[in-house]
């Protein structure tokens, strides 16, 4: 390893492919429509969330306009970019119709470029009021194209649940990205979610696709971590980000500051490596 650079061999990355420099992506001459981007797994605690708010910031940083959809009634979205979700008009507003325009529930953050629609513990009700809709499915596809043109890019930070909600942020998407935490029984249940996916695809939204899975919560020094990785690796090949977010408390410690970790921790790896998740979809067409 320590003479890779003697011998000219490219320097492998943790997914064990050689380290690739994504450019930075080239500002945007004019913005939008916006390209829908689900964070989905139906496993709890995996990053979806930390991703959203990371991957969202990271992008607005370069320059493009993002707002990020909580669509989870924890509301850790919201919370995580300092955003007020009582006593505000919300995603659920919008999408039992209380509120018709999508512009009087987005609020602006501290992060110029990212706006947020946010969500409270209300939005646990929103299945059992929708059930009985018409279209119930294309609800939030219906709420979301009002505001498309404004955006570069639209990210849904699903729930760990594959009920109506997460089939509604689907159906809305063009693209879904899959965190995946490097622990036991990461790949548990993704099957599931693809299958999901895949219907979703067939019935509701022939555009979706999958725009990658990103390993999360990654720690180099455990062997557990790497054969986790190695593992996704082998199952999805491509498919597998070559971005890797490493574990480290800066995450947790930013969400208590309310911040993204690019804004309250700029140089530390973790917000370099939500840079280069950001280069990396820019890079590979599934943000503009
Ligand atoms: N790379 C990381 N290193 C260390 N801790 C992390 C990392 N990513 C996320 N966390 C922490 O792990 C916990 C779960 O992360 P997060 O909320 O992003 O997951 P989630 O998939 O959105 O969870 P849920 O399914 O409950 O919505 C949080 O406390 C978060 O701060
Ligand atoms: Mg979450």
């Amino acid at each position: 390893m320590a003479n890779t650079e003697q011998s000219g061999a490219a320097a492998m990355g943790p997914t064990g492919r050689p380290i690739t420099e994504f450019p930075v992506p080239a500002p945007l001459s004019s913005h939008g429509p916006a390209r829908i981007i689900s964070l989905c797994n139906q496993k709890g605690g995996v990053g979806k969330t930390t991703t959203s708010i990371n991957l969202a910031a990271a992008l607005a940083a370069y320059g493009r306009r993002v707002l990020a959809i909580d669509f989870d009634p924890q509301g850790a979205l919201s919370a995580g970019l300092g955003v007020n979700s009582h006593d505000v008009p919300t995603i659920y507003d919008l999408l039992l119709g209380s509120v018709k325009d999508p512009r009087e529930a987005i609020q602006h953050t501290e992060v110029d470029g990212l706006d947020v629609i946010p969500a409270n513990i209300d939005l646990s009700a929103a299945e059992v009021h929708l059930i009985n809709e018409v279209a119930r499915e294309q609800i939030l596809a219906g709420v979301l194209r009002k505001v498309s043109d404004d955006y570069d890019v639209i990210l849904i930070d699903c729930q760990p649940s594959l009920g109506l909600l997460t089939v509604n942020a689907l159906t809305a998407s063009h693209g879904v990205v899959i965190p995946l935490a490097c622990e036991f029984f990461a790949l548990r249940g993704v099957a599931l979610l693809i299958e999901t996916i895949e219907k979703i695809k067939d019935r509701l939204n022939p555009v979706i696709t999958m725009d990658g899975i990103i390993a999360t919560m990654f720690d180099s020094r455990t062997l557990h971590s790497r054969e986790v990785l190695d593992r996704v690796v082998e199952v999805f090949g491509d498919q597998c980000l070559e971005t890797v977010i490493g574990r480290t408390v800066k995450f947790p410690d930013a969400s208590v500051a309310a911040k993204p970790i690019t804004t309250f921790a700029p140089d530390h790896a973790a917000a370099k490596a939500y840079m280069q998740l950001a280069r990396e979809l820019v890079a590979r067409g599934a943000v503009a």
